[in-house]
């Protein structure tokens, strides 16, 4: 059983919070808070589910995702651990929608197709949850950057059997990133 204490609280969305690791200033553990918007939350069942799949595939490229560090159970309710997404100075990188208020578009243009294509490469499926609050621009250098997903991985649908055909889960991730891009792009 981890201590989380309030002081090493990051951040929070609709359902889940964040904090630093106590032990590894490197890594966040992700919780389930309680009176979350959302009743029912599966979200964190959802991700733990997939990232296994992805260590169980041999991912060995994470260059677009936080790495997985497993569950843990925390004084705040039950969680998992992940890599802590980092600029080349420290500080914890800011969402995409942060970027994209300030600069157009365009600047990002080079780095979006290179996250697209991670994900078609490897066939990993997002869901609706793939907005630009829940991507980070991780800055590697004072001009160079690079998305990472952090809220949004694996299938919503009841469908997933055919995720295992490399064409069908290409198919769906296609489908779902041109409604990503109509939406919020
Ligand atoms: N790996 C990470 N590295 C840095 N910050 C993170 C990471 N994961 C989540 N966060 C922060 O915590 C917030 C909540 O996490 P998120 O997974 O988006 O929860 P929710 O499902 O409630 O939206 C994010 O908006 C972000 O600010
Ligand atoms: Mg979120």
């Amino acid at each position: 059983m981890i201590f989380l204490k309030d002081e090493d609280f990051i951040a929070k969305g609709n359902e889940r919070a964040c904090y630093y690791h106590p032990n590894d200033k490197t890594k966040t553990i992700k919780i389930t808070f309680e009176n979350n918007n959302r009743k029912d939350s599966k979200q964190s069942e959802k991700e733990i589910k997939y990232y296994k799949q992805l260590k169980n595939k041999g991912l060995n490229n994470w260059q677009h995702l936080p790495k997985y560090f497993g569950e843990v159970q925390t004084n705040k309710g039950n969680g998992f651990i992940i890599e802590l997404i980092k600029d080349y100075d420290g500080k914890i990188s800011k969402s995409f929608a942060y970027y994209l208020k300030k600069y157009d578009l365009k600047k990002y243009e080079k780095q979006v197709e290179i996250y697209k294509q991670y994900f078609l490469k490897y066939c990993i499926i997002f869901n609706y949850g793939m907005m630009p609050k829940n991507i980070l621009l991780r800055k590697l250098s004072k001009k160079e950057s690079e998305l990472v997903l952090i809220d949004g991985l694996g299938d919503v649908s009841h469908f997933t059997i055919l995720n295992g055909i490399p064409a069908f889960a290409r198919r769906r991730i296609n489908r779902r990133w041109d409604k990503f891009v109509k939406k919020y792009l």
